[in-house]
């Protein structure tokens, strides 16, 4: 069985943060959530995360994606060694098994790459098998040390490093492969014998050695899966290249994506193939869009389910349903639990709320929709509003099928509107309307003929 321990006890000083750097993000989940779904996409079963700085903070976030997570607390934080021995019962538990142990604040790595190096721990029977980069700039690195026939030796964490071992561009990626036990047996014997006085878990790999182990090293093609992010600027580049590679997915699945620019998608997205996506448009959470849309520009959606043939310009849509043959736009906001049925239309300036919308109803524009069960092939005229909220509670607007809301209605709920009623423009209905009526809720209209030029009311009037 393959299992995981996730490293994500340190404070993370320059990210300028006040979260534990695993909870920094990318494409909009933290770095630690992309390291889960690695593990799980990679079959490990059993996952346990070291938390330390502001430990409640990382408990509760991985609690949240799945409860069954383990976690383990690491406290003070003395290194990445002695996060591992954090884990102690849960590699008691597991020392028959292969255990991965990863840098929470390496969210680039993938479940090919954690498989191949799998693979090849297996295949030579390794004790460990650590993952390794060859790099341009070798600030900071844990370099690799070998013998002069390439044979692994250990690795040097650059501050510990001289001049000559810093020059060396292998670097350790922070992604290891142990077998259990052996992994047990380096961890009685880390010390903090080196220039920050910590544990380090990569001395694991001199220690294996020296006790006559085998021990690899998986050097990865890519470069680009290896990379973590200490800084802000490293956080800039993870989501460009992140992006780039959830795009380019997309694309090859046959995603319309004539520009990218400002295009972001989250990596637990998926959208069907022949849908556009225009630019500036950022899709994220758990969102599934179909076949044949057009999405974008300038459109967020959050945790939503689109149907086929939608079209979303500039909209904001927020953990809601749009069945197929929608249209919104442009500048629409849909938001917290609504259901827009089959090809409804929502125009310009409409907001729709905690509402489910029937199949054919039209909201051209100005109306906010708020709270209300409507029907289907409803027509909202111009200015329509559901009056759902009184200052201390909020009430439902119910309005039946094939109703006509006149412009500038407002509905004061809680009311039901019958099927087929027509509402008189300028109406506040406070009052429910039966089936098929007539309502009128405006004062009547008085002329006054002549008035103007008996009174006289503008200035400069002769
Ligand atoms: C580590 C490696 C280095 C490698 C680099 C790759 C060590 C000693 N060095 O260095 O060889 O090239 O990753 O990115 O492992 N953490 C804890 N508790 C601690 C310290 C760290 O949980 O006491 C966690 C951090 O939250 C982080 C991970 O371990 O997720 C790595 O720690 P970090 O301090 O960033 O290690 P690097 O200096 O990058
Ligand atoms: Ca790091």
């Amino acid at each position: 069985m393959k299992c995981a321990i996730i490293m994500a006890g340190g404070k993370g000083t320059r990210m300028k943060s006040e979260q534990p750097k695993v909870m920094c993000e990318v494409l909009f989940e933290p770095m630690i959530n992309h390291v889960i779904s690695t593990v799980k996409k990679m079959g490990a079963e059993d996952i346990c995360v070291i938390t330390g700085y502001k430990h409640e903070i990382v408990e509760n976030y991985v609690k949240s994606l799945d409860e069954n997570i383990k976690t383990a607390l690491q406290e003070p934080q003395l290194g990445t060694g002695h996060a591992v021995m954090q884990a102690r019962d849960f590699i008691e538990k597991h020392k028959g098994d292969d255990i991965v142990v990863l840098n929470g604040d390496g969210p680039m790595i993938d479940a090919e790459t954690l498989t191949k190096a799998y693979n090849y721990h297996k295949e030579n029977n390794n004790s460990i098998t650590l993952i390794s980069a060859i790099v341009e700039d070798t600030n900071g690195i844990g370099h690799i040390k070998r013998d002069k026939n390439g044979k692994l030796e250990r690795i040097i964490e650059h501050k510990d490093a001289t001049e000559e071992e810093k020059k060396i561009n292998e670097s350790n990626a922070g992604f290891y492969w142990f077998n259990g036990n052996d992994l047990l047996y380096a961890l009685d014997r880390i010390t903090n014998n080196n220039a920050q006085n910590e544990y380090y878990i990569t001395d694991s790999l001199e220690i294996l050695i020296s006790a006559g182990k085998n021990a690899g090293a998986y050097v990865v093609e890519n470069a680009d899966v290896t990379l973590g992010a200490n800084d802000r600027r490293q956080l800039n580049i993870l989501n460009t290249l992140m992006r780039e590679r959830i795009n380019t997915e997309h694309m090859i699945n046959g995603v319309d994506i004539p520009c990218t620019d400002g295009v972001m998608i989250g990596k637990d997205v998926t959208i069907g193939n022949s849908t556009r996506i225009l630019p500036n448009t950022i899709i994220i959470g758990k969102t599934t869009i179909g076949s044949g849309c057009t999405i974008g520009p300038n459109t967020y959606i959050d945790n939503s389910s689109i149907g086929d043939d939608v079209i979303l310009d500039n909209c904001k849509i927020t953990d809601s349903t749009v069945e197929s043959g929608v249209d919104c736009g442009p500048f629409v906001k849909v938001r917290a639990n609504s259901v827009l049925k089959k090809g409804v239309h929502i125009g310009n300036f409409v907001e729709v709320k905690n509402s489910i919308v029937g199949e054919g109803t039209k909201s051209a524009h100005l109306t906010y929709i708020g709270d209300s069960d409507v029907g289907s092939n409803v027509n909202f005229g111009c200015g329509t509003v559901t009056c759902n909220y009184d200052g201390k509670n909020k009430t439902r607007c119910k309005i039946g099928d094939g109703a006509f809301i006149g412009c500038n209605t407002n509905l004061i709920a809680p009311i039901e509107v019958g099927d087929m009623a027509y509402i008189a423009a300028g109406s506040t209905i406070t009052n429910d309307i039966p089936s098929e009526a007539l309502s009128i809720a405006r004062a009547k209209q008085v002329n006054k003929e002549g008035w103007v030029a008996r009174k006289k009311p503008y200035k400069n009037q002769k």
